[in-house]
């Protein structure tokens, strides 16, 4: 029985997957409530760290080398074998990506977070329940496994605690939400 209700959940899950895109929206969008000091700036500890970066690596020399190493016909920055892990949203087959998305901007919000097209309404956001259920993603240690792992060409043994210090980014415990206009501001 438990495996029959299992087995329908993936064909619906299956499913879905295919009807409905994930569009990934950007870090930018992302970066126009997260960047103020009211609610702890996240979008500042993000462009400090090495994924704002990933984009800009894959055209720098050490990767042109492990193109060569690997035999590679294509430039870094166009092949799949290094967007999937460098940038957001490659590595989903049912990615789509909105007007202010850019590659250049590398593993974003949105590679950790999840899609965030729907989410993203500040009435959505202040209910983080509703959040989740609009695909927001409270990422836990092994989802950062999805690219840090021995397919990496420059793998380094993956310790939670340590890495996530590099990349922590709080929010202000004080930060009160209040909103109840169904706001989606174009800047
Ligand atoms: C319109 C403003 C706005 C935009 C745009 C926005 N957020 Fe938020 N976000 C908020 C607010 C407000 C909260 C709630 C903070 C709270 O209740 O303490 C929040 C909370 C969060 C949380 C924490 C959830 C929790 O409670 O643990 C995450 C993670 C998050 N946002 C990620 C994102 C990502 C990723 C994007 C871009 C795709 C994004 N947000 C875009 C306003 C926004
Ligand atoms: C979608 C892929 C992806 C996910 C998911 C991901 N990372 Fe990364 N991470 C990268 C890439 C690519 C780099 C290398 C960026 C560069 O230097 O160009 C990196 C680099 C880092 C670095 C810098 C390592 C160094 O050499 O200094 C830290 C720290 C890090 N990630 C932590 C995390 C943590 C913690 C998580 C999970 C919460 C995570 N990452 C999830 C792709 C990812
Ligand atoms: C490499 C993965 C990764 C990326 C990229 C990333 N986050 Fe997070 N984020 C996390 C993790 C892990 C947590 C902690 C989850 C927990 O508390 O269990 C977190 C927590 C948060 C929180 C809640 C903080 C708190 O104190 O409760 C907010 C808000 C947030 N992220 C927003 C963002 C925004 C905005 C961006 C882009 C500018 C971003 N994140 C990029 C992995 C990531
Ligand atoms: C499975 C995911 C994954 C794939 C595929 C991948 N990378 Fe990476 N890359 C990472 C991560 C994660 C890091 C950070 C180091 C680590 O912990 O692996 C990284 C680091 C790097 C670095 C070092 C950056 C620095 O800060 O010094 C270079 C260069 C690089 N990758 C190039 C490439 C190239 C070129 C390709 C394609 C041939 C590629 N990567 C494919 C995940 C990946």
């Amino acid at each position: 029985m438990v495996k029959l209700i299992s087995a329908i959940f993936l064909i619906l899950s299956i499913a879905n997957g295919q009807d409905s895109p994930n569009i990934y929206a950007g870090a930018q969008r992302c970066q126009v409530c997260h960047e103020t000091p009211e609610m702890g700036n996240q979008h500042a500890n993000w462009v400090d760290s090495k994924h704002a970066k990933a984009y800009e690596t894959l055209l720098g020399e050490d990767a042109l080398a492990i193109a060569k190493e690997q035999g590679m016909t294509v430039l870094p920055s166009e092949s799949p074998d290094c967007l999937s892990c460098h940038v957001t949203g490659y590595n989903d087959p049912n990615a789509e990506f909105g007007e202010k998305f850019e590659k250049e901007s590398g593993i974003q919000c949105e590679s950790c977070h999840g899609a965030g097209e729907l989410y993203r309404k500040e009435i959505v956001m202040c209910d983080k329940d509703q959040a989740i259920a609009n695909g927001l993603i409270i990422p836990k240690p092994e989802d950062c496994l999805v690219c840090h792992n021995e397919k990496s060409p420059r793998y380094k043994p993956f310790d939670y605690d340590s890495f996530y210090k590099k990349i922590a980014h709080t929010k202000n415990p004080d930060f009160k939400c209040e909103t109840d206009e169904d706001e989606d501001e174009e800047w």
